[in-house]
Formats: C-alpha cells, structure tokens, sequence
C-alpha cells in the first residue's frame, strides 16, 4: 500500500522524488521519506524522513543542501510493521550504510530472518520488516555482489509479496527495482537520459509517458540511459515499452479543495469517455474493442462470477443483476478476499469478472490466480493501463474516469458500472437474447447518461443542506432493495470512510431481521426510495423507521412527493431507467458523504488508517 519512486540522470534528484511521492501519496500518508546519492560528499546516500503526511518531509528538505544529488529514491508509507514514526520511516539502511532501499509489501518471513541477522550481530534501527531487506542485501554486497545481484539474492530468501528499489553507493547513478508477487506494482519510465521508477505511473506522468511494467518475479536495473530487465533466476529479458496516452493535468486537484469533489465533478467526462469507448449510439452497436478476441466467446459462458472489494464490489453486485437481468446468464458475486480462500466450482464455462480500479488490490489478483488455476475464464474491469489484472485476465475493459486520487472511489465506481452494463448487453447480444429495439434503447439511455449527472452536479446545495441537517449524527443506516442495494452499501461505505460516522448499507428487507433495533432519534436513516428501486417496499421500510422517531433521508425521483410526508430530508434523481437508475442514485449519496466529512473536518482525500490501492493482506 506504500509509494515507492526512484530518479537517475542529470538533473536534481529531491524535487524530482517529492512531486512523485506527491501523486503516491494515495497509497500511505503515515510518514516519507527520501535518500539521495550526493556526488559532493563521493556518492554517499543522505537519507530524509519524517513521521506523518509528506508535508513534514517537504519542510525538512527545503534549503537543505545535503539533498543534493542526481540519483535518488523516495518513499511514502502506509505502516504495518512498526509504528509511524521517523525511525520506522522509509528508506531504510543495510549495517553498513552501503544499501538503501524502499519497500511496498510485507516480509512474512521477517521475524525468523531478523533474529537470524541479529544472531550475526546485526543491530537494528527499526521494527520494520523492510530493515531485513536492507542488511540481506549489505551482506551480499560485502560478500561481492553487486547491487541487482544483492537484490536477486535477497528476494530468494523473502516470504510474501515486496516491490522493492534499492541504492548502493558503491554504484552511483545505478537503481535497482524487483516486483515479487502482488504487491502494488512497478513501472519503470523511460526518459531522455534519465530514468524512473514508481509504484504508479501516474506519479510519472509529469516526465514521461513510455513505460516497463515489471512483471512479478522481474528484476531491474537502470541508469540514465536505459533499463534492463532480468528473471530472477538472472536470465535477461527483453523490454517491453508501452506508450501511454493519459493527461497529467487530470491528476492535480485545479480549483478544488479536494481532490474527492472534483472527481465527484468529473464523472460526466468520466461517463462520456467510458461509454464512448464501449457503444456508438448511430446506428447502435457495441465497441467492445479493449476485449480483443475475448469478445468473441462471450456466448460460450454459461455462468459469471464477479470478484472484487470495497466499491468495487459494489460495482460488481450491479453487474450480477445486469448479466442476469440482460443476458439471461446465471451470476453471482464474491469479495475477493473470501472467494481466494474458498474452494469454488469453476470451469471453462465460466467467466471470471473481476473489477478494479487499480488493477493491483492484492486479494483480487489472488482471486484471480484462483480462477486460472481452475480453469476459468477472465475479464477484468480496470481504470490503470497496464495494471497488473489485466495482464493476468484473457481480456481487460478499461475505464477511462483519468487518475482518481481521492481514497474515497467515486468516478471509477460510476465508470466500472456502464463498463458492466456495456458488458452484459456483450453477453446478451451474443446469446441472441437481446432484440435490435431493446438494444437501441439501452444505447441511447446509455448515452444520455453524462447529461444526466452534469445536471445532477450542477447544484450541490441540496446535498450540502442535507449534510448540515445531519452532521453531528454518530451513526446512520442506508437501506434500499434491488438496485438500490448496492448502492446503499456504497453509500454507507463512502460515509464511514470520509466522515467516520458509523453508517451501515443493509437490503431493507433485512430491516425487521435485526437492525431495526438501532432505530431513535439518532439513528438517522437513508432510504433508497427511487422510482425503479422497488419504490413502494422502501417506502413501507421508512414508515417503520419513522414511526419508531427515526429521521429518514430520502433518495427519490423527481416528482415523487409521497415520502416527503415522512422524511426530514428528500434528494432526488432524474429518471434514468430501470437499469441506469443506480448510477444516479450514487451521486447524491457521494455528495452527502463528501460535504458530511468537510463538516466534521475531516481530511476527506486522505482518510485515517486507509490507502487507495490494498496492496497486502
Ligand atoms: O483498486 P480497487 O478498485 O481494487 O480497490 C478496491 C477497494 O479498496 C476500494 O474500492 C475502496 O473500497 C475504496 N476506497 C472505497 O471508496
């Protein structure tokens, strides 16, 4: 879940790693860190770290000329090991200070290989896990390895999933990168007459846009003027370099205060792109061209089974009543994390889909490696070119929502949702089961959509309104019924996560089954009320929460003036269909959750304890 980034050429290594880390800082906001090789002082490695948010590093590096150098790498941290303070920050140093090395991932083995090391008389500085890396690797470096060898042999030794960068300074201008299993990727950029690594190649967008993504089991090397790349038995590989067109503009917050609300705001080009990339709407048709032949045998799957976490479970849970509703297709969906550990039935007739907005959450390329060891086939719904599930899955359908910084998923949420419905009507009309009429239909709905939600967005006072009503409320409940579902549980979801209200998303026929306990006065609830949500049963749910003294917040569509005889709060969508309702329904409640956490003072961008991309268990 940690950032790492590396730079070697010609120009100042410090400014370099700190705007990097600025776009990682997603990933872990605990503590930074940077080490830099100065050819002042003959190369030796100056290390700069700081506890808490990378703003405490970058004071720390402002005027101090120590940092000068042209090779550096950085750091930014999402603790596990070790408690976040500055001795426990990245980078850290081998014994002998001749390595430095960042890290992302976890070393299951650490606490037999740390006491092994002590047991050499090896002390330690910190209680990471990363440390042992570093003097693994200072001990094949006294032993006459070199830096990558040092690497390679130290990442024989290693349990569990590492990306790992390294400096020496018995090499100067020299990093050396590894990507062992699934532990939130490496990309190497390609400049002229320098190079980089990241964790994230949107942190690398400002310099370059042509990229190696490092497969796992990949070592690098690279200097100003170029990359090579071996297997970790030492073999060379030839490199693979992908141009990617993406904006880097898109990933700074403009005028915005956070980066959450200007994705909110981006979702109608997010929609426009997205859709525009699956459908042309005269005549219709489906443009499900990123599937390559994949797209082809959609006819032949008899059963779908959609993986994923967090929201975009969420996203995936629409995409099973889609694929059974369109495509006729049995469906069913499972957190990543539980199906990687269960023993499920697949075969060659089934389709895997798994959703991801980073392509690199641990627990769904696990599932992943699952459902290829079964037999299954593979879609993955992904928002990052070249991210890791989709060089596993048979065919990737890209969403194009840009670089979404803000922890709190909202644009991809959307994006991965007409992704999924483009998808099922792929099935549908392979199967024969899907008329020209119908199809035409969902296309222009399809299409309508970014206007929809442009106009949605263009006044916030009502969520902000509904905020403040509700501000200071400890816990909350979001109910809705078929569609309306998913999107209560990620409504609930985005609430905890950027207001740490306590909020729970339940099918409101669970309601009577137990929750409804929780119902006073403070226990404000949320209904998905809206027109094609089964509407009337939600209804019914929130007379019941009222005439127990509960307050209820509406989410109806326009028009609809029933429910406001019994809530103290009414939001409302346009029409959109039945299938396209949820992907309104989500707006509002991503508002309400965004201007509740900028009440209650929240950093909504960077919320405590978590990090956009789970790269470890
Ligand atoms: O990158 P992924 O889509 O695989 O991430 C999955 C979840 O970690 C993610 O959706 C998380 O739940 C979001 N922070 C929710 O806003």
């Amino acid at each position: 879940m940690c950032g790492i980034v590396g730079y070697t050429g010609s120009r100042q290594a410090t400014p370099i790693l700190i705007e990097a880390l600025h776009a990682l800082e997603y990933r872990g906001y605990d503590s930074a860190g940077v080490a830099v090789s100065n050819p002042l002082t003959g190369g030796s490695i100056i290390v700069m770290k700081r506890a808490g948010k990378l703003v405490n590093l970058d004071r720390a590096c402002e005027g101090d000329t120590t940092l000068a150098g042209t090779t550096g790498i950085g750091h930014t941290r999402w603790a596990t090991h070790g408690a976040p303070t500055d001795h426990n920050a990245h980078p850290h140093q081998g014994f002998g200070r001749r390595v430095t090395i960042v890290h992302n991932g976890i070393v299951e083995n650490y606490a037999a290989l740390r006491t092994e090391l002590q047991g050499r008389g090896v002390v330690f500085a910190s209680e990471t896990d990363t440390e042992t890396i570093a003097h693994l690797m200072e001990e094949a470096m006294a032993g006459g390895a070199s830096l990558l060898e040092a690497l390679r042999t130290t990442g024989r030794c290693l349990e569990g999933s590492q990306a790992i960068v390294a400096v020496s300074e018995d090499e100067p201008g020299v990093i050396a990168g590894a990507r062992i299993g699934n532990a939130g990727g490496l990309v190497v950029g390609h400049g002229e007459g320098e190079m980089y690594l990241a964790s994230d190649l949107a942190a690398l967008l400002p310099y370059t846009r042509r990229f190696t993504f490092l497969a796992d089991g990949q070592y690098a090397c690279v200097n100003a003027n170029g990359l090579s790349v071996y297997e970790a038995t030492g073999g060379p590989i030839p490199t693979e370099t992908t141009v990617v067109d993406l904006d880097p503009v898109a990933a700074l917050k403009g005028e915005y205060p956070y980066f959450m609300l200007k994705e909110i705001h981006e979702q109608p080009q997010a929609l426009r792109d997205t859709i525009g990339s699956l459908v042309s709407v005269d005549p219709p048709a489906l443009t499900l061209n990123d599937l390559g032949t994949m797209a082809d045998t959609l006819a032949e799957i008899d059963r779908v089974v959609l993986i994923g976490m967090g929201t975009s479970m969420h996203s995936a849970m629409l995409g099973r009543k889609f694929i059974e509703d369109i495509a006729g297709v049995s469906a069913e969906v499972d957190n990543a994390s539980e199906f990687r550990y269960r023993n499920p039935v697949l075969n060659e007739r089934t389709l895997v889909i798994s959703v991801s907005q980073s392509g690199e959450t641990v627990d769904v390329l696990e599932a992943m490696a699952v459902a290829k060891r079964k037999g299954a086939r593979q879609i993955t719904i992904c928002n990052t070119p070249g991210a890791q599930t989709s060089r596993v899955a048979d065919g990737t359908l890209y969403t194009r929502a840009g670089p979404e910084r803000g922890v709190a998923s909202t644009k991809c949420f959307t994006a991965q949702v007409v992704s999924l419905y483009a998808l099922a009507m792929g099935m549908a009309r392979a199967r024969g089961v899907l008329p020209d009429d119908d199809f035409g239909r969902r296309i222009r709905e399809l299409a309508h959509l970014p206007n929809q939600v442009a106009t949605m967005l263009s006044d916030m006072t009502p969520y902000e309104q509904a905020a403040q009503q509700f501000v200071s409320t400890t816990h909350m409940l979001f109910l809705g019924r078929g569609s309306g579902f998913p999107i209560a549980m990620e409504g609930a979801l985005k609430m905890k996560e950027v207001s740490y209200i306590h909020a729970e998303g339940y099918a409101a026929g669970e309601m009577k089954h137990g929750p409804i306990a929780l119902i006073d006065e403070t226990c404000p609830t949320v209904g998905i009320a809206t027109k094609h949500a089964m509407r009337a049963k939600v209804i019914s749910n929130l007379q019941q929460v009222a005439s127990r003294g509960g307050r209820v917040i509406a989410l109806v569509t326009e028009g609809d003036a029933e429910v406001s005889q019994l809530a103290q709060s009414v939001l409302t969508i346009p029409d959109a269909g039945p299938d396209l309702e949820p992907v309104l329904a989500s707006i509002p409640l991503q508002a309400l959750a965004y201007y509740t956490g900028v009440l209650r003072g929240c950093d909504v961008d960077q919320p405590r304890n978590l990090a956009k991309s789970v790269t470890v268990e």
